[in-house]
């Protein structure tokens, strides 16, 4: 059986030899161009000149394109028209691209890119989440708001109160492989785009628009990219649509990447925030009534900023029942790079805020914060297989159960799995002993503390705009018997080809090598959504199997005549079998071909169960929610601040995973990543708004060495609820989540400097750490 199977990435061999094509990778014809922007200085300002001569006389310089040299519309937003491709008239952020140089070399287009003079009228800027909520700049009439009961009665009658802020920073994707796109220009005006994006059907309708043509004059490939991470979900629209342009107007073709300092200071990254929080709760811990105050600093322009900072707000409650709650969401408007899409979509974000309230509960209360997350959690499926089996064997409080089941938008929790995943990792981590070691090696050091904290997930799949819960498939079977297809998904490197292709020879019958997937195509597969919210296996997986199910009922058909029942013929092994008669499943298509039926055909797929207001905050936004629970140990040095995490144990569920292996990797390298965000990765911005930690020189990401050197992760092993493809669940973002752990633990380690709560910032670099331990200290 093909899916299922613990298999290794489909281009694995390709991305270690170096073989693997990327978009700066494909050979062009003679004579393309390549192209560079010149960049705004000013976080904001009106542009008052704009001098290109030395510009244009520089050498190797073809074109040099401002706001008004451009045919068409110019707009290169996900939706909301508010983000010009050039400056018009106004500059917004330092790094807002001013012109476009199209020159003969790439070298050759930076190079003169620099040279541009730039009069600038210099306005105010507004660069923090303060700065903005006090020029009421925001991006939504006033706050969104989300509740239920009543709060503020419920924290006014709480026997113990804690009222408090963090401040959260954003986060650089760092995709390998850095923006790209080409364009080549096709007979009568039609256009072939080649680019590293999540999202081909989006870019497709920006450059059709750009040019002034209908979308079926454009065609997107993908075949991967070197990492998205939600980076490429609409930042690359503007690389291609400048491609395009220049394309068009010169006839040539034309390809662009960004040198990473440009990458850096251009694209947009993480929402970092501010959560403040009140919050109050029963002498055993449990919560009785919560406010949360999410304050996003969303940058220039929209982008995808309302539903982040939506899927924030549904994941405020994280893995927890809060009875009363009121959660405001302030989307604001700044003057540095459009924030956007980033592993988890304001997931992580959200929960944050509650993970930080539950660790200063138990501090408070002096109690074991496993404990105080586990009174709170959402009560078990009332059917479910661990109903009797709870951590603590507190949990259940008198009152009706079906109201703990609920979440704040009123979308019943069906799956709830943490009751009985948490204990079996508590169990497998060592973690009551390994507590014990902790607070004995605390107590004999004075200058290295350590620190262990377990931390939940609970992560909504599906994506909020309910629409884009579609995908669609087109599968062919040549007459040799092998397999090609095409899915609306793209791949960049989650390891989505090689999982719908076991789909596919699961349902054919056939092996794995038989099928191959090419690039994703705008003219294969149309009008798909992002490869983004980690449905690309949910939706695409489905759509295969439904065109393979026609296939086979169409080949079934044929070879049974005479012979069987259509619905007795199986496809298995390769090979097809007729009543008592077996052919290869080569020989059956050669059949279906001399009888002329087709051997090729289109499926689709629609998310079943969904229905969500996002103005009101109710429905069901999500199918199922995927699981999964992490600890994590640290040591701090408490003369420097520097901090290393030193084992970490994850239990995690895909349901039925479609490929361990695969699922395991997005496990490990989340939880990286999730850690990198909250421990190391930090964005600095000066006071003129200028990005100083541009490059890899000043921006830290985790290395090898800061993996951690025990890192035990499993899978747990328990069918999807509700019918997805074979009762898997999506594994790209939720495990990042995961690395909430590591600073938690970090957290716990600081508060063993001392009597009083620590409050950590994130990212805990050494900073932030030496500046919790001193408030530990008191
Ligand atoms: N894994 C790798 N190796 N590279 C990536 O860019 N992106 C993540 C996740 N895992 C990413 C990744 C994000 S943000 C998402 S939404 C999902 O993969 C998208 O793919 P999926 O829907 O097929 O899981
Ligand atoms: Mo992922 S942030 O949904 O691309």
């Amino acid at each position: 059986m093909t899916a299922g199977r613990a298999l290794p990435h489909d281009a694995a061999a390709l991305h270690v030899t170096g073989a693997a094509r990327y978009v700066d990778d494909q050979p062009l014809p003679a004579g393309t161009l390549h192209l560079a922007f010149g960049l705004s200085q000013e976080a904001h300002a009106d542009l008052t000149a704009l001098d290109l001569d030395a510009v244009r006389a520089a050498p190797g310089v073809v074109a040099v394109m401002t706001a008004d040299d451009l045919p068409h519309a110019s707009d290169v937003s996900p939706g909301s028209g508010d983000e010009p491709l050039l400056a018009t008239g106004s500059v917004h952020y330092v790094g807002q691209p001013v012109f476009l140089v199209v020159a003969t070399s790439h070298l050759a287009a930076r190079a003169a890119a620099r040279l541009g003079q730039v009069g600038y009228a210099t306005k105010p800027a507004l660069l923090t989440v303060e700065d903005a909520l006090a020029a009421d700049s925001r991006f939504e009439e006033g706050p969104r708001i989300y509740a239920r009961g009543d709060a503020d009665a419920a924290l006014a009658s709480a026997p113990h109160t804690i009222t408090g802020e963090i401040e959260i920073g954003g986060q650089e994707h760092f995709y390998l492989e850095g923006q790209a796109a080409a364009a080549l220009p096709q007979e009568a005006g039609d256009m072939h785009i080649l680019s590293s994006t999540q999202h081909p059907t989006e870019i497709q309708h920006k450059v059709a628009d750009a040019i002034g043509r209908p979308m079926h004059a454009v065609r997107v490939e993908t075949r991967r990219m070197g990492g998205g991470f939600g980076g490429k979900e609409s930042q690359g629209n503007a690389l291609a649509v400048a491609c395009a342009v220049a394309a068009h107007l010169t006839g040539r073709p034309c390809k662009m990447r960004y040198d990473r300092d440009d990458d850096m200071v251009i694209t947009g990254k993480r929402h970092d925030l501010k959560i403040r929080y009140a919050a109050g709760f029963d002498g055993e811990g449990r919560i009785t009534g919560i406010t949360f105050e999410h304050l996003f600093r969303c940058g220039w322009a929209q982008d995808l900023s309302l539903p982040v900072a939506d899927r924030a707000m549904l994941h405020a409650d994280n893995a927890y029942f809060l009875p009363n709650v009121r959660i405001t969401s302030h989307r604001l408007r700044t003057n540095t790079q459009s924030a956007t899409a980033f592993r988890g979509f304001g997931g992580p974000q959200g929960m944050m805020g509650i993970e930080r309230v539950m660790d200063e509960v138990a501090h408070t209360l002096g109690l074991d914060p496993t404990e105080v997350r586990a009174r709170n959690f959402y009560a078990s499926a009332p059917s479910g297989p661990g109903t009797a089996k709870r951590f603590g064997g507190k949990h259940s409080p008198k009152g009706p159960e079906t109201a703990r089941d609920t979440t704040p938008y009123g979308q019943q929790v069906e799956d709830f799995l943490l009751h009985d995943m948490m204990p079996d990792l508590a169990r497998r981590a060592g973690l009551p002993a390994r507590r014990a070691a902790v607070a004995r090696w605390n107590a004999d050091n004075d200058i290295l503390k350590r620190g262990i904290a377990l931390t939940p997930v609970k992560f909504g799949i599906s994506f909020t705009l309910t629409h884009l819960n579609q995908a669609g498939a087109l599968v062919h079977v040549y007459a040799d018997g092998s397999v090609h297809l095409n899915h609306g998904g793209t791949e960049m490197g989650q390891g989505l080809f090689q999982k719908v292709a076991q789909v596919a020879a699961r349902e054919l019958g056939v092996p794995l090598d038989a099928v191959r997937i090419t690039a994703t195509d705008t003219g294969k597969v149309p009008n798909t959504s992002a490869t983004a919210a980690s449905s690309g296996s949910d939706l695409n997986g489905m759509a295969v199997r439904d065109a393979c199910i026609t296939l086979r009922s169409r080949i079934a058909d044929v070879v049974s005549e005479n012979r069987c029942r259509a619905e007795d013929v199986r496809f298995e092994d390769g090979h097809v079998h007729v009543g008592q008669d077996t052919l290869t499943f080569a020989e059956a298509a050669q059949a279906a071909y001399q009888a002329r039926v087709s051997l090729s055909a289109t499926g689709f797929y629609k998310t079943p169960k969904l229905a969500w207001d996002r103005i009101a905050g109710q429905g069901r936004p999500f199918f199922y929610f995927a699981y999964g629970a992490a600890v994590t140990e640290v040591v701090i040095d408490t003369l420097t601040g520097e901090n290393r995490i030193l084992r970490t144990d994850i239990l995690h569920d895909c349901g039925t995973s479609l490929n361990p292996a695969l699922d395991i990797g997005q496990i490990e390298g989340g939880y990286v990543q999730g850690a990198g965000w909250l421990t190391m990765e930090e964005l600095v911005w000066d006071d003129t708004g200028r990005l100083r930690t541009h490059a890899p020189s000043t921006y830290k990401i985790p290395a090898m060495s800061d993996r951690p050197s025990v890192f035990n992760v499993e899978l747990w092993d328990a069918p999807n609820r509700e019918e997805t493809i074979y009762r898997s669940k999506a594994v790209g973002e939720p495990p990042f989540m995961l690395g909430m752990s590591a600073f938690f633990a970090l957290s716990d380690a600081c508060a063993a400097c001392g009597p009083n709560y620590p409050a950590l910032d994130a990212p805990a670099t050494p900073e932030r750490v030496l500046a919790a331990v001193e408030r530990a200290r008191g």
